[in-house]
């Protein structure tokens, strides 16, 4: 009898090893692949190549590619279940993104929020590679028909994007009835996906914050996080709520607090109805430094055997790259492209 295999539907996302991760990452990001991997076919990508749209130091890329790497594993994705991978490893990455790129109507990417303010805080030195940072994305969402994209709300125009692209450009273009590319629908992680700045709570705790103590780091020693807890912006209110929108201090170490201790918002709000800001301070620090410990015990361990971590590396290569190979081998030659003779 034939045993019919129910398939996984296909999630794939991905971070940039831009310096240290923060607990942003983790809880917006990581925490929800986490989650998801169990349910879905998971295809993690540390993205490299988006990494260096910005400035960069060539000096810490590879490092900071193997570290995210290794927190990806250290916060609990299981390598055997899920593949990770480098994005700059795999070439059909920026093999589409071209394609794509002759296939984009530049006033789509002009609208794009995320460009114009990272551009305005670039100054003068804005690269073609920023601009073209959302089709990057595309090509990496795409060439792994990925069924769903797991993002924060932040990302949402990126993936309509990518939808628009393969959907309009490609798809009802260059294919009368199969499509050729698949489209993604995100999933948008409501808890957690928008952590804040821990100086200002009106900002998302961001990797490029040029004030170390806006984010706590996951590689940060409770020293370190001791001090930044006690450094976060406060407010003159007795309590901590959630809800009151002239406390977006409160409502984020909150969130914060409840994603950790696995309470709920109301129970955490119940709790510290009358908690003075000193008190929460400790409680949340302790927690904060309870919940990296375990995350920081399993990367020193992985960190130090770059072999086992390797390894990881190459099976998820492996991996992604079937599936990347096949799906520009089908948009080459549906888009007219020489196929050379057996
Ligand atoms: N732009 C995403 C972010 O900043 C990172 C990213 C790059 C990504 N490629 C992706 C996320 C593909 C999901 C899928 O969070």
């Amino acid at each position: 009898m034939k045993v019919e295999m129910q398939t996984k539907k296909r999630i794939l996302s991905g971070v940039q090893p831009t310096g240290d991760l923060h607990i942003g990452n983790w809880l917006g990001a990581i925490n929800n692949w986490v989650t998801l991997q169990e349910q879905y076919e998971t295809f993690l990508c540390v993205v490299d190549l988006h990494a260096i749209t910005t400035a960069y130091d060539p000096k810490e890329l590879s490092k900071n590619t193997l570290s995210t790497a290794a927190l990806y594993v250290a916060c609990g994705i299981d390598p055997k279940e899920c593949s990770i991978f480098v994005q700059s490893q795999i070439s059909a990455h920026s093999e589409l993104c071209w394609i794509l790129n002759c296939m984009t109507p530049i006033n789509w990417m002009e609208r794009m929020i995320q460009f114009k303010e990272k551009s305005i805080q670039q100054g003068n030195n804005v690269s073609i590679g920023l601009f073209d940072y959302p089709i990057l994305m595309a090509a990496d969402i795409l060439l792994y028909d990925a069924d769903f994209v797991p993002v924060g709300e932040d990302q949402k125009q990126h993936l309509e994007l990518a939808r628009d692209i393969a959907q309009q450009r490609i798809n009802a273009k260059f294919s009368k009835n199969k499509n050729i590319l698949k489209i993604p629908q995100p999933i948008i992680m409501k808890n957690g996906s928008k952590i804040m700045s821990l100086i200002d709570g009106s900002k998302k705790m961001s990797k490029s914050d040029p004030n170390e103590g806006s984010s706590i780091n996951l590689l940060d020693t409770p020293e370190i996080i001791t001090k930044k807890i006690k450094r976060a912006k406060s407010d003159s209110y007795i309590g901590i709520e959630f809800n009151n929108p002239e406390r977006a201090e409160s409502r984020n170490l909150l969130m914060i607090y409840s994603i950790l201790s696995g309470k709920e918002i109301s129970q955490c709000e119940n709790e510290f109805s009358e908690t003075g800001w000193g008190t929460f301070k400790k409680l949340i620090t302790e927690q904060v430094i309870e919940s990296l410990s375990p995350i920081q015990e399993k990367y020193k361990v992985l960190i130090n055997d770059p072999h086992q971590l390797n390894n990881i590396l190459i099976e998820g290569k492996e991996r992604a790259d079937d599936l990347a190979k096949k799906t520009l081998k089908r948009v080459k030659s549906k888009l007219g492209f020489f196929e050379m003779g057996k």
